[in-house]
């Protein structure tokens, strides 16, 4: 593509039109899917068009703060992967852009629902739902009960234990808070998360931190997305999944176009890449587990299917909402971070 922009500038013999056409061959990726995703989305992407790309990996929190941070002087042109909360609080302050993807029938309902709830300033791209994960030899050696529902991680058996991201950081803890809010109703669930606080050992900066902590022995218990879990799972860690008795949350990841990108259209050329079938296909070569959100990508054998697992009615209008995540994310931290240990 870039060959053929050049050829036309030089056609036209304006050396502006050729340094114009050089630009037009970037794109500034801000990735909060995994490392190793994120790393081969990249050379996926640059290897089908000659389009070079610059990434950076952020957790869903710290991306949602770069983009408004820049909000007058965008740096990013595109926001993939990450939990859709924080990409809904961008679209609804303007800080994205709208676009109808041509693939937008061929996605499933819950990442269409995403759209139409943005005013299509962000979509769904993958789904996945959160869980409990322990490591089956230090439970056993360290003689603890297998954690079985949510209020079990309030058990003073847990001292240290459990590992959990920070919720400002991280789109993984901000769907916990919301979940055990949807689940118990605010007062409770913020007298849960500070009694469960006695037995927290480190509030991680990424999601996915706690679950390959408990693969390596660093802590029993993770609070993470259970797809996070498969990964350690198939990298042979001793990691059991729960699916929290009490029901659980979960993601619909979203992908958004900066508002004022200035490389729209390669932003386009990467969000059709990245709904295509052939893309979301590829997941599992990067070690993830989610489900994709167009229905003719392959899912993963080991993915978790939401429809094994006890969902809520996950309510991302309202959680996704710039006045819910302030507030929750206020009274964490000036209630639970803050609590005695
Ligand atoms: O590791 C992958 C993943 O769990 C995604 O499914 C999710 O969108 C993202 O990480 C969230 O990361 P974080 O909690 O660091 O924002």
């Amino acid at each position: 593509m870039k060959t053929i922009l050049l050829g036309s500038a030089f056609a036209a013999g304006a050396l502006t039109f050729s340094l114009s056409a050089e630009a037009a061959g970037r794109l500034n990726v801000v990735c909060s899917a995994d490392n190793a995703w994120c790393e081969l989305m990249e050379a996926e992407f640059e290897k089908k068009y000659d389009i070079d790309v610059s990434m950076v990996r952020k957790s869903s929190g710290e991306a949602y703060a770069q983009v408004r941070a820049e909000a007058r002087n965008p740096k990013l042109d595109i926001w993939w992967a990450g939990t859709g909360d924080p990409h809904l609080q961008a679209a609804a302050e303007g800080l994205t852009t709208e676009y109808k993807s041509p693939l937008l029938d061929n996605l499933q309902d819950w990442a269409k629902r995403q759209a139409e709830n943005a005013n299509f300033r962000t979509v769904g791209v993958y789904a996945g739902a959160l869980g409990i994960g322990y490591n089956t030899d230090l439970l056993k050696s360290k003689g603890l009960p297998a954690p079985k529902c949510w209020k079990d991680l309030a058990n003073p058996a847990y001292k240290g234990e459990i590992q959990v991201a920070n919720p400002n950081s991280s789109g993984t803890s901000y769907t916990a808070l919301a979940t055990l809010v949807q689940l118990f109703g605010e007062e409770e669930a913020f007298k849960f998360l500070k009694d469960m606080h006695r037995n927290v050992n480190q509030y991680t900066k990424s999601g996915s931190a706690p679950i390959k902590a408990a693969a390596i022995g660093e802590t029993t218990i993770a609070i993470t997305f259970m797809h996070d879990m498969v990964t350690q799972k198939e990298q042979g860690a001793p990691i059991e999944i729960v699916s929290p008795c009490e029901g659980t949350g979960y993601e619909v990841g979203s992908m958004s176009i900066i508002k004022g990108a200035r490389n729209l259209e390669n932003a386009k050329i990467w969000y059709e890449f990245a709904l295509s079938a052939e893309a979301q296909s590829m997941a599992e070569k990067a070690g993830s587990y989610q489900v994709p959100s167009n229905k003719d990508a392959t899912v993963p054998e080991n993915a978790p299917r939401l429809t094994d697992i006890k969902l809520i009615d996950y309510d991302f209008a309202k959680y996704g909402s710039e006045k819910t995540r302030r507030h929750l994310l206020s009274r964490w931290d000036e209630e639970v971070k803050t609590a005695p240990q």
